[in-house]
């Protein structure tokens, strides 16, 4: 099992698609486990975005990303990461492919709605940024049987 940080991004949450996207994610069988809306910090900011420092684009990105709130998720399921950043498309909107998110409810370039953690280290270390001791949740859901064949002792 793998979890991922999801930031559905100001301009998402700002427009009113944060429960049409969060129903694309429970749609697919991945789990909630964790769920913040929060306005980032500068020092939270230029700590996610720290391989971004120096780019062109990283001081509109930071005044986007801190300029008003943004809901954060920790998703949880098999190949959770991959499964996530396809589902979110490429990384601008008129690029994105029609089916994904992006492609989906946006055409902007630098207001792309979401973010996902692109590796399992990335992933560890912005979900450690983002939720603190105790704010990610290991539930058991009940559906977990038929979202996953179980059968083998692990989840196919
Ligand atoms: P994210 O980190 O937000 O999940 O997006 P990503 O992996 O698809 O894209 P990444 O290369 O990590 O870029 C982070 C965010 O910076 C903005 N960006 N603008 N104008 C530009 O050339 C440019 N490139 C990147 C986007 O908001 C992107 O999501
Ligand atoms: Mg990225």
């Amino acid at each position: 099992m793998e979890t991922t940080l999801i930031i559905l991004k100001p301009d998402a949450v700002q427009r009113g698609l944060m429960g049409r996207i969060i129903t694309r994610f429970e749609d697919k069988g991945l789990q909630i486990v964790g769920a913040k809306v929060m306005q980032i910090s500068q020092d939270l900011a230029s700590k996610h975005y720290e391989d971004h420092k120096g780019k062109p684009f990283y001081e509109g990105l930071v005044n986007f990303m801190t300029g008003s709130p943004v809901l954060a998720l920790a998703i949880r399921g098999c190949g959770a990461i991959a499964i996530s950043r396809n589902m979110m498309g490429a990384t601008f909107g008129s690029k994105a492919d029609p089916g994904t998110i992006r492609g989906d409810f946006g055409v902007s370039n630098s207001f792309n709605l979401i973010h996902g953690s692109d590796s399992p280290e990335a992933a560890t270390r912005e979900l450690g940024l983002f939720f603190g001791a105790g704010e990610i949740l290991d539930w058991d859901r009940s559906i977990e049987g038929w979202v996953y064949d179980l059968s083998s002792g692990t989840a196919e």
